[in-house]
Order: structure tokens, then sequence, then C-alpha cells
């Protein structure tokens, strides 16, 4: 699944680096990313990741709960000397809220405002203050195509995706003056555990592919790439805005290919 960032290099030597959800599968990817450019890398999950790899350490934290966060990153930062970069990266989206808004579990829709746009907040709130003691940090916030556009029957998924976006610009605009930058990344379906697990509910692979121009699914490490570009200093003019990592998938617009209709929508 990983494809290797080629001959991009990035030098992350010396940079501490918090990436959340590193148990799945962009989260892995961009935090093996960093740790091989260098970086020390501190990877929050609910559960611990599968694999090993040098320079990447593994904390049992739930995001969605402000204290842990608070209390994690304050010991990372003191033991570390400072936080370079936060990647915004856990969120759920689970099967059973492929559903229309209506006949979603209100406690579906809850937990997935708790962690995909709490646990964001989270974050950056116990991040920010040792990024404006520095006068310097990047944040990069995973959004989604979703942020900009949608689908049938992921009412409580987009919206929460769309508020990533937001969430980077907000935070963009009122840190600058630090020398923080924010920016959000939105991948088009990129094959992980995520999207595996939903694929029925998206019309099989070869539909959810085939609606990318690129005709495939993208790679954790496409997405780890755009990640460590807008994190290095080659982007030190990007800030308040999103890059779209999506095999070209919002190039389509209006005229996107529907998959299927699932039953419910045949009159
Ligand atoms: N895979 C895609 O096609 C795709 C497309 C667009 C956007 N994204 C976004 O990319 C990010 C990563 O997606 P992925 O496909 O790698 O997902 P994934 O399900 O493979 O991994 C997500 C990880 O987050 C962890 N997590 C869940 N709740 C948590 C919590 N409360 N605290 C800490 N960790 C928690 C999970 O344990 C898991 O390891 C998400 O923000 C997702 O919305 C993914």
């Amino acid at each position: 699944m990983q494809r290797p960032l080629g001959q991009v290099q990035f030098d992350n030597q010396g940079r501490v680096v918090v990436v959340t959800g590193i148990a799945g599968g962009i989260g892995w990817a961009i935090a093996v990313a960093f740790a091989q450019s260098g970086a020390q890398v501190h990877g929050f999950d609910v559960q611990a990741p599968s694999d090993s790899a040098d320079g990447v350490h593994f904390h049992q934290v739930d995001v969605s709960q402000c204290d842990d966060v608070s209390a994690r990153i304050q010991q990372i930062a003191a033991q570390a000397g400072g936080i370079d970069v936060l990647v915004n990266n856990a969120a759920i989206q689970p099967v059973a809220s492929f559903k229309p808004l209506h006949e979603i579990e209100p406690s579906l829709l809850e937990q997935m405002l708790r962690v995909n746009v709490g646990g964001y907040n989270w974050m950056a709130r116990a991040v920010l203050p040792v990024m404006v003691q520095q006068q310097s940090g990047v944040i990069v916030n995973l959004a989604s195509a979703h942020a900009w556009r949608s689908s049938r029957d992921v009412p409580g998924y987009g919206p929460t995706k769309a508020a990533n976006r937001m969430q980077a610009v907000q935070w963009a605009l009122d840190y600058a003056r630090h020398g923080i930058r924010v920016v959000s990344v939105s991948p088009g379906a990129i094959d992980t555990p995520l999207v595996r697990a939903s694929l029925e509910q998206q019309g099989g692979e070869g539909a959810l592919a085939n609606r990318h121009p690129l005709g495939r699914l993208g790679t954790p490490g496409e997405i780890a790439a755009a990640v460590l570009w807008l994190a290095s200093p080659a982007a030190s003019f990007v800030t308040a805005t999103d890059v779209e990592v999506d095999g070209g998938l919002g190039g389509y617009g209006s005229f996107a290919d529907p998959y299927p209709l699932p039953d419910r929508y045949r009159s």
C-alpha cells in the first residue's frame, strides 16, 4: 500500500512531529515518512499500530478526551523541547453511518462530531501554545474530498470533514502572526482500512476507483508526500488553504458519475 516518496527528499532532522491515528492507513504512512526523514515522531491512537518503526513513539490517547490530550502534549513538549508539526488525522466513518440523516443512530452522529471535529480542536488547542512560544510551527488537518462536495449517505462524516478544512483556515488566520502555518489536505479514496470497510456502501472497489479520473484508489504514501511538502520550508508561503490529493476526483464537478444507486433511491 505504501508508495515511496520517490526522488523528493525532505529533511526533518531534529524536528518533533505529532501525528494522530497512526494505527490506520494514512496516519502510519505519514508517521513513517516523517521518521525516515529524521523526525522524532509521537503517534497518538486508541489502538497500537500493528508495525513498529525507528523514530515512531506510540501513545495510547483518545483524541476526543480534551484533558488527556492536553496532559500528553505538555509532557511531550517538555521532554522534546517543543513541537514543530501537528498532523490531525484520526477520524472515524463507521459503516453503520452510511445512511440518510434521520436513519442514523444519534449516538453515532455524536461520536463522529466528538472524534472528527472535537479531536482536531483538542489537539490543536494543546499544541498551539507550544508553537506560539516558539513563534513557529505547522499544523496539517486531514480533511477529505467531502470537504468540498459530497455523495449520498454521508450526512454524519461529510460535514465533519468540511469542518476540518475550515478549522485549518480559522487557525491559520488567528495564528499567522506567530509564524504558524495551518493547512488541510483533502484526499480522494485512499486504500486504507477505513475505505476497505465500506467498499460495499460505495459501489464496490472498481466503481469507486473509476470515479477518479486516474482510474484507481490513491495510496497512503501519496498523501504522506503532500503532508511532508506542506510541513516543509518549501511550502513556507502556503497557509489557510487546502490541497486536494484526489486523482482528479474533484475535476468532474457536476458531471460526476454517480455509483449505482442503493435500492432505497429507486422508486
Ligand atoms: N481513506 C480515505 O479514502 C480517506 C479519504 C479522505 C479523507 N480521509 C481522512 O484521512 C484520515 C485517515 O483516514 P484512514 O483512511 O487512514 O483511516 P483509518 O480508519 O485507517 O485510520 C484511522 C485511525 O484513527 C484511529 N482513531 C479513531 N478514533 C480515534 C480516537 N478517538 N483517538 C485516537 N485515534 C483514533 C483509529 O484507531 C485508526 O487507527 C481521516 O481523517 C479520514 O477522514 C481518508
